[in-house]
């Protein structure tokens, strides 16, 4: 298999209608990395070492040339030869002339790439053609990504932020490779607190008075109250407890106003989705209550596997891989001595259904670090108990906690948490105030559009540019600077590299795409390694990869941009640096989608 053959047909965009037409062009169906490795590894086995990994990356230092092929050491230790006589031989045998201009063996036997700028042309030339910009396609899996998932109970807070931007992002990308992406919100909608909860919502509904309305605007209020009603009403406090019997015993009328709090709760959760343009609808929406009727199935059955121990009047699973403080098997309580059922039960059956049911190959839980425990335990039961066949792979996607800028976890000034809804509302603001400072002319509506995009823009990459298992610090000022590893700088690459084209010049399709300056050709490299972030990106589920990557390809950009007159430019030069701006405004707009962060034409 070679880079450019045996691919579907793509399409390209029309230079007058920027429509898309199909053509005859092809696409890739292997990274640069795989192909490379794949090349090396063919290299190594010709020159004696059948079987040797050869290990390459991209180089750490520009004398290193682009890539470096590490792994020739440790096969010829395996085969006691001499390192730099293998690496010799593999070079001999390395069938890469359509990729590598050069290779040079450093130290003990690293192997030196220098691109070939031929192949980089053409890499440039076939991403154009390629709707996925030269990233292939992997082998269809069934990929769920289990995000956001706040408590309906309250209202959502900025410790579902988190969540909600970070499984986006990792659900965007692996549907970008054409995976079939389920994406599922485990929404916390059952507890004893649903008696207090819909017992104040009969009263008042009853009520229909102003602040009724006002309480269900605002569910932290409504809970404040149906709490203050709980703690000084001995009759509301009796019918709360009723009705946590009601629910769990099925009672439709009680049911019915539990239906409805959610249905409420979860209204509200969708403005704040829109609002942060994430994917994630009502039929996402598969709560702990609906694995209610497959509790007691559960527990049955790792009784009947010999799983469950009884302990204190609990049944309880001791996993002897988790040890406490005293160094004793820790236990994890599967139903309590009342009959009450737990968390971890409702996810040892959502396991049970996901396979099961869904049938599914990747399952990523994106849930806060703290939660790590808990799911090393229900993995491995699950595991244990058959939920989960080893070819499911089960992952946490643990991410850290947004900090305040006093380095204590965010709050309001007044010590609340934040509500989302208010800080997504706080960033437009900021934004509109930048936008307008910048760009006084633009009509009020079009400013207003702009900083939407721009201030939800920011809140999202400040957090995905970050590594999502340390803490990071929520500051207003870096993450809508227009300088740095933010989202104004790179939505402001795109406009710089889109609006060439309002400048009167055109693409012509068949035009050639030569690399003579450094600064070509390092844009076109970094071009060309877009697919294999990725598929980083994909494989270790780490959206800040994907914006070092971004910012790494904009700031090329940029230096390209300064070293190579576009406009000023003809013919021939002109077109291939075209192209050039083409493909970055192309990838900066495709891996910013992937983000979740959209990209406008003027800023
Ligand atoms: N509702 C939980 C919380 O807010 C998160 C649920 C995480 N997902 C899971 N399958 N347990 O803490």
């Amino acid at each position: 298999r070679n880079v450019d053959t045996a691919c579907p047909l793509a399409e390209y965009r029309d230079k007058g209608s920027g429509t898309w037409l199909a053509n005859r062009f092809r696409t890739c169906d292997m990274t640069l990395l795989q192909t490379l490795t794949q090349r090396f590894e063919a290299a190594l086995a010709a020159a004696g070492a059948a079987g040797a990994q050869p290990l390459v990356q991209p180089a750490g230092k520009p004398e290193f040339g682009d890539y470096q092929v590490n792994g020739v050491m440790a096969a010829a230790k395996q085969l006691k030869m001499n390192p730099r006589e293998l690496a010799q031989k593999v070079v001999e045998h390395a069938q890469v002339a359509d990729l590598v201009a050069k290779m040079d063996i450093a130290g003990p036997g690293f192997i030196n790439l220098h691109l070939a700028p031929e192949f980089l042309a053409r890499h440039v030339e076939t991403a154009l053609h390629d709707t996925r910009l030269g990233v292939p396609a992997q082998a269809k899996r069934k990929v769920m990504v289990e995000y956001s998932s706040p408590n309906v109970a309250k209202e959502m807070h900025v410790g579902h932020l988190r969540s909600t931007i970070i499984g986006d992002a990792l659900a965007r990308v692996q549907a970008f490779l054409g995976h079939e992406v389920i994406r599922a919100n485990h929404v916390g909608d059952w507890g004893t607190q649903f008696g207090m909860l819909t017992a104040y919502l009969l009263e008042v509904r009853a009520g229909e008075t102003d602040e009724a309305a006002i309480a269900l605007n605002d569910l932290e209020a409504f809970y404040r109250q149906a709490k203050k009603h709980f703690d000084e009403d001995a009759a509301f406090a009796n019918r709360a407890r009723e009705y946590v019997v009601k629910l769990q015993s099925g009672d439709a009328e009680v049911l019915a106003l539990w239906r409805q709090f959610v249905d409420i709760s979860l209204s509200h959760c969708e403005a704040v989705y829109r609002k942060l343009n994430v994917q994630l609808s009502r039929g996402d929406v598969r709560g702990e209550s609906t694995y209610n009727d497959d509790l007691p199935v559960v527990v049955d059955d790792l009784r009947t596997k010999g799983l469950l121990t009884e302990d204190q009047g609990a049944q309880v699973v001791f996993l002897d891989e988790f040890k406490n403080k005293e160094g004793d098997p820790l236990a994890c309580i599967i139903q309590k001595s009342d009959g009450g059922y737990l968390y971890a039960t409702t996810d040892l059956s959502a396991v049970r259904y996901r396979h099961g049911t869904l049938g599914l190959d990747r399952v990523m839980y994106v849930v806060d670090a703290r939660q790590g425990l808990h799911f090393q335990q229900i993995f491995s039961l699950a595991r244990k108990a058959g939920y989960a066949p080893e070819s499911m792979v089960l992952e946490h996607v643990a991410f850290g906690t947004m900090m305040g800028e006093d380095g204590k976890p965010f709050k309001t000034r007044s010590g609340d948490t934040v509500k989302l809804i208010e800080l997504l509302d706080e960033a437009e603001e900021r934004a509109f105030q930048l936008v307008t400072d910048k760009n006084p002319a633009l009509d009020e509506t079009t400013r207003r559009q702009i900083a939407t995009k721009v201030g939800i823009g920011s809140v999202k990459y400040a957090d995905l540019s970050k590594h999502r298992t340390s803490d990071y610090v929520f500051n207003w000022k870096t993450m809508l600077a227009f300088e740095g590893n933010t989202a104004p700088y790179l939505q402001y690459a795109y406009t710089r590299a889109r609006s060439i084209f309002d400048k009167g010049v055109a693409l012509d399709a068949q035009a050639a795409v030569n690399l003579v300056e450094p600064a070509e050709r390092i844009l076109a490299l970094q071009l060309a390694q877009f697919a294999d972030a990725v598929y980083t990106v994909a494989k270790d589920a780490v959206p800040h990869l994907m914006c070092l990557y971004l910012y790494q390809l904009a700031t090329q950009f940029m230096r390209f941009y300064e070293a190579c007159p576009v406009l000023k430019s003809e013919g021939t030069v002109q077109q291939s640096r075209l192209k050039l701006c083409d493909l970055t405004a192309r990838t900066l707009q495709v891996g910013l989608d992937m983000l979740g962060i959209e990209v406008m034409e003027t800023m």
